[in-house]
């Protein structure tokens, strides 16, 4: 057990009326819990910053318990095991999974993402939130099982510069897709998503002439589109989807996560004209089969196939600030917070 008493806390101050803001969360420092029966204590290495957080903070907390006033903030974390009553993890073992803005957290392996011990590996560990976590992972089975990309297909992702979006455009190229096309957000958003990220081409949503563009480089119309950004570009993308193209319905950027009911398309009559398939994904219903993605994306990295992209911030006291930016602005790739090195 370690002989640090002193747990520095981000916790929710206020439940946030519109964009999440950094008054909305109040520091604090509390003591360092005790694992109880089947627990495991962790000291928290890094945070990920993904755009649900904001869902988590809302009444209703979307697919999971909204986050209580008073608690530490949630995150998807990397820690490292400091004390454990659950034979599956001992002291010293670097694990993923969730946690919270605190220094030290008590974690189960239960849950909707069960704590996963990392093995050691050749990569960075921080990737273990990135390529290998959520944004990665989304993307592999988002492709692949989601949308069923395949050879000859034209595939258009939104979000591109983002944690999920940066990997998908990989994975529909090795799934044999015929032309892959990011939409971003400027043009050096733009130059990215092409020179870095490997797709094709790439869209400036803030340009108007958005459809024009789409349809310029989908002659054809586009089979699959995964969307993570919801709707007015949702709406433009089901006007220029193909007959029997699909869908893919991974987030709604667009909307700010601030309320879990949202409007819908209004060309939807589209999926019936041209017989779309419009499917959902949520990472933990592939709960099993994390590892079985991990390995093939592990595999692509290795080749040189899959750019590697993440943007890492120092120091606990950042927790709050770095929120926000997920909606108003930040770098290519996966946003990460550093806390702690490991022991
Ligand atoms: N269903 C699941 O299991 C699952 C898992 C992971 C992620 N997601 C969803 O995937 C989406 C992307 O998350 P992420 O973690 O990959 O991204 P991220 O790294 O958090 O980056 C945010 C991205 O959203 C874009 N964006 C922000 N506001 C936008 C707007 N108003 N219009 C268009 N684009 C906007 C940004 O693009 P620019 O910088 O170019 O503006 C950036 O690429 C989110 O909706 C998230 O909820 C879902």
């Amino acid at each position: 057990m370690s002989d640090v008493t002193v747990n520095r806390q981000w916790v929710l101050a206020r439940r946030p009326v519109g964009a999440v803001s950094v008054d909305d969360f109040r520091y604090q420092e509390g003591e360092v819990p005790e694992p109880g029966e089947g627990e495991v204590l962790v000291r928290t290495l890094y945070f990920g910053y993904d755009a649900s957080q904001r869902i988590w903070l809302t009444d209703d907390g979307g697919y999971m318990r909204p986050v209580g006033i008073g608690e530490p903030m949630r995150t998807m974390g990397i820690g490292q095991v400091v004390a454990s009553s659950d034979p599956g993890y001992r002291p010293g073992d670097l694990v993923e999974g969730f946690m919270s803005w605190q220094d030290y957290v008590v974690a189960r392996s239960d849950g909707p993402m069960p704590l996963r011990v990392l093995p050691p590996a050749d990569f960075p560990l921080s990737w273990n939130l990135g390529v290998f976590g959520v944004g990665g992972l989304t993307a592999y089975f988002g492709v692949t099982d989601g949308l069923k990309v395949g050879p000859g297909d034209t595939v258009v992702v939104s979000a591109a510069t983002g944690a999920t979006g940066s990997v998908a455009g990989a994975v529909a190229r090795a799934m044999g897709a015929k032309t892959v096309i990011g939409i971003a957000g400027g043009p050096e958003k733009c130059r990215w998503v092409v020179e870095e990220a490997g797709y094709d081409a790439a869209i400036d949503y803030r340009d108007d002439d958005f459809a024009e563009r789409l349809r310029e480089l989908c002659p054809d119309g586009v089979d699959a589109y995964f969307d993570n950004v919801g709707g007015d570009m949702l709406d433009t993308l089901l006007l220029h989807m193909a007959p029997h193209g699909r869908v893919l319905i991974c987030g709604a950027m667009s909307s700010g996560y601030t309320d879990v009911q949202l409007q819908g398309p209004t060309n939807y009559m589209k999926i019936c004209t041209q017989q779309l398939t419009v499917r959902g994904i949520l990472l933990f219903h592939y709960r099993d089969r994390l590892a079985e993605g991990a390995r093939e994306l592990g595999q692509w990295v290795r080749e040189g196939r899959l750019h590697v992209a993440e943007n890492i911030v120092e120091g606990f006291e950042h927790a709050p600030g770095l929120l926000p930016t997920l909606f108003t602005g930040k770098q290519p790739g996966k946003l990460l917070l550093k806390v702690a090195d490991p022991a």
